[in-house]
């Protein structure tokens, strides 16, 4: 296990991908962010996320989900991974699975996720596409608390990006991912320095909704 660096609080990153999000965490705990990354966990071995982490000199895992008879033996292994690294805070980022009541109980209050829409709109899986085939003028991301219902969870922080004329979900998930970059370090920012809480289903920062927050401070 890496040596926990003091002051900062032990985070595990969970992802299925190629980790830009990850990336972006990483580079920001070179800067200032308050946080270090105590190991990377994919479910997916080739996961290129993972050699980000390499090069990151970050431990890494595969916990492959296909090995395990069924979603709650391989939310029970994945605890146990997480577990061994005594997080402060569970980040999914691009961690392509649903998870079970029990591990998001577990977690209840330091498990994060990185969603690519604004939600409530578009919770589920190809929202660019869903964003262009229904219309919308605006598309985005938003970084939330798990809760049991599936992107569902009490928000910290969205951003918005417009829907051009001639995005393809491409063009469309490039914009977003611009947005998620900068608005998932904020959120892990804030709860590193101890400024969230839920309150009524709502996260306050520093007692105040956080939506009502631009972001950047
Ligand atoms: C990101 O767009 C993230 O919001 C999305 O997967 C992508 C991962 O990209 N997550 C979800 O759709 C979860 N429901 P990355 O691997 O480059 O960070």
């Amino acid at each position: 296990m890496n040596l926990k660096q003091r002051g900062k609080l032990p985070i595990v990153v969970l992802i299925s991908g190629g980790g830009t999000n990850l990336q972006s965490i990483i580079d920001s705990t070179a800067r200032d962010l308050p946080v270090c990354i105590q190991a990377v966990i994919s479910n997916v071995e080739d996961a290129f996320g993972l050699q980000r982490a390499a090069k990151a000199g970050i431990t890494t895992a595969i916990l492959k989900h296909h090995a395990y008879p069924d979603r709650s033996a391989y939310d029970a292994a994945l605890c146990q991974e997480i577990d061994r690294h005594e997080p402060g805070l569970v980040v999914l980022a691009g961690f392509m699975r649903i998870l079970s009541p029990a591990f998001v109980a577990h977690y209840a209050g330091r498990l994060i996720n990185i969603h690519p829409s604004i939600l409530p709109a578009l919770p589920g899986l190809h929202t660019h596409q869903r964003a262009i085939d229904t219309g919308l003028n605006e598309h985005g991301a938003s970084v939330h608390f798990v809760s049991d219902e599936v992107d569902g969870g009490p928000i910290i922080i969205q951003a918005q990006v417009p829907v051009l004329t001639d995005d393809s979900a491409e063009s469309l998930a490039a914009r977003v991912l611009q947005q998620e970059h900068r608005i998932f370090p904020q959120a892990i920012r804030w709860f590193a320095e101890d400024r969230l809480e839920i309150s009524d289903g709502q996260v306050l920062l520093d007692g105040q909704p956080a939506l009502n927050h631009s972001a950047g401070s």
